[in-house]
């Protein structure tokens, strides 16, 4: 049984609303935080290794350290809520069900950060959600949680919702502040990064809804203590949206210590692949990350079972590896085609390219265009080495991470795959009539 930190309370009827959420122990990481420094409350979430939960990992206590702090200068702190990654929909189960934890952290987060003024961005999608953030923000105010003096402490600190418009490119961190800004969403290049300037040109730190979230448990246990949990650099629990040809598809914490193959076949978790059949390959973290055939899924190519860790499943690097990225987890049955998933991926991924960089751009058109070729039969030999070449050409030369992400799907599919798209080729009118896999994710 793993040690649930975050959706522990998640099964309380009416963990909604503020009363109930009270009676449960929320809020008091608060009153603990503000009777701290700003910089000690940071201290425990260094010390706590947290690592962003939106699919960098990137150290979060870090990530505050590096905040800039001039004099008279307003400092932000923005919620990324605007979870668009294919497969992932752990933050939606939070907001939507917990999302008073969320508020507890955003205020945590805030006064340690030294933001008076702090945004979610949510994307559009997400309709019904902003409501159910609203009517939290309003409770905590009305409890004294929010507003002007916190706790008379002095500290003052409001929370707006910011509704994004429906566009995957407004979770990269610099195109959700020129969104929030009323800006289209094109990213910016980093440095400076959002941390030295960001939203209206000011210190903004960016953090995913599970990140903040997290600083929740941190502080109420300490940083320590929090560190205790999972293994190495993987610390605390992580929240897993499995799906696909699944058993049991949801929203999963797990504490980072099972093993990828205890994860899709125990009963716990996933509950075993669909209809009996086999396991074929995976996504573990969001479309972006590579695809992995059943063999290096759950073995390394070390021999040792690869477990559920940022570590471990990035063991091997790319040739034999992948990421734990954002936790989306997307199990692909023996009959999924590899080629079409691919595809479909391909199609989302230039439909979202905002287009500033010609790579991306061009790229990710070209990549679907072949994909669809090869997919329906009507390809040649040649058009697989030419994708792997458009992909390698992508990969590293964009502005933002899209093209990186658009890019890594089918280097993995061809690296690991590419006797099925030979298939496509040599059994072409088979190819054209088979309809497997998944339309859309
Ligand atoms: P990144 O590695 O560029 O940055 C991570 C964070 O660290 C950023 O907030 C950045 O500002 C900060 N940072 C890095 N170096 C810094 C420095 N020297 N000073 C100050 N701050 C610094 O990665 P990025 O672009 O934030 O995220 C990419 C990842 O996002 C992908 O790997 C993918 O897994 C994930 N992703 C998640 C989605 C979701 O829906 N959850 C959607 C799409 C991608």
């Amino acid at each position: 049984m793993s040690r649930k930190l975050l959706l522990e309370n998640a099964h309380i009827e009416g963990i909604r609303y503020y009363d109930v959420y009270r009676k449960n122990g929320g809020y008091r990481s608060v009153e603990k935080a503000l009777k701290m420094t700003p910089e000690e409350v940071v201290e425990e979430v260094k010390k706590s290794g947290l690592r962003g939960r939106g699919g960098a990992g990137f150290p979060t206590g870090m990530k505050w350290s590096f905040i800039a702090k001039p004099e008279g200068v307003p400092r932000h702190l923005v919620c990324n809520a605007d979870e668009s990654e294919p497969g992932t929909f752990k933050d939606r189960y939070l907001m939507e069900f917990l999302p008073h934890l969320l508020i507890e952290g955003l205020i945590v987060s805030s006064y340690a950060l030294g933001s008076n003024t702090t945004y979610i961005y949510i994307r559009g999608e997400y309709a019904w959600i902003p409501d159910i953030l609203e009517q939290a923000i309003a409770e905590a105010k009305a409890n004294g949680f929010l507003g002007k003096n916190i706790l008379n402490t002095g500290f003052d600190c409001e929370i707006y919702v910011q509704r994004g418009a429906g566009a995957y490119i407004c979770g990269e961190e610099t195109a959700l502040i020129e969104s929030l800004e009323g800006k289209r969403g094109n990213p910016r290049i980093k440095p400076p990064f959002p941390a030295v300037k960001g939203a209206w040109d000011r210190p903004t730190v960016v953090n995913n809804v599970e990140t903040l979230a997290a600083v929740v448990p941190i502080i109420n246990m300490g940083g320590e203590e929090y560190a205790k949990i999972g293994v190495g650099r993987s610390t605390g629990t992580k929240l897993i949206s499995a799906c696909g040809n699944i058993n049991k598809p949801g929203v999963y914490e797990i504490d980072m210590t099972i093993s990828v193959e205890e994860f899709i076949f125990s009963e716990e978790w996933c509950g075993g692949i669909k209809n009996g059949k086999r396991l074929k390959a995976c996504i573990p973290g969001g479309s972006s990350v590579p695809i992995l055939p059943a063999n290096l899924l759950l073995k390394t190519a070390k021999g040792e079972p690869r477990m559920m860790n940022y570590e471990s499943l990035a063991d091997g690097g790319f040739a034999t590896g992948t990421m734990m990225g954002s936790g989306g987890f997307i199990v692909f049955d023996e009959d999924q085609c590899v080629v079409k998933n691919t595809y479909t991926l391909a199609r989302f991924y230039r439909h979202e390219s905002c287009g500033q960089c010609s790579p991306c751009r061009e790229g990710t058109g070209w990549m679907e265009k072949l994909l669809l070729r090869l997919e329906k039969g009507q390809g040649k030999t040649s058009d697989i080495d030419l994708l792997w070449d458009i992909q390698s050409k992508i990969e590293g030369n964009t502005i933002c991470p899209l093209g990186d992400a658009a890019a890594w799907p089918v280097a993995a599919a061809i690296r690991h795959f590419r006797d099925e798209f030979e298939w496509h080729v040599t059994h072409a009118a088979e190819a054209q009539t088979r309809n497997y896999g998944l339309a859309h994710y």
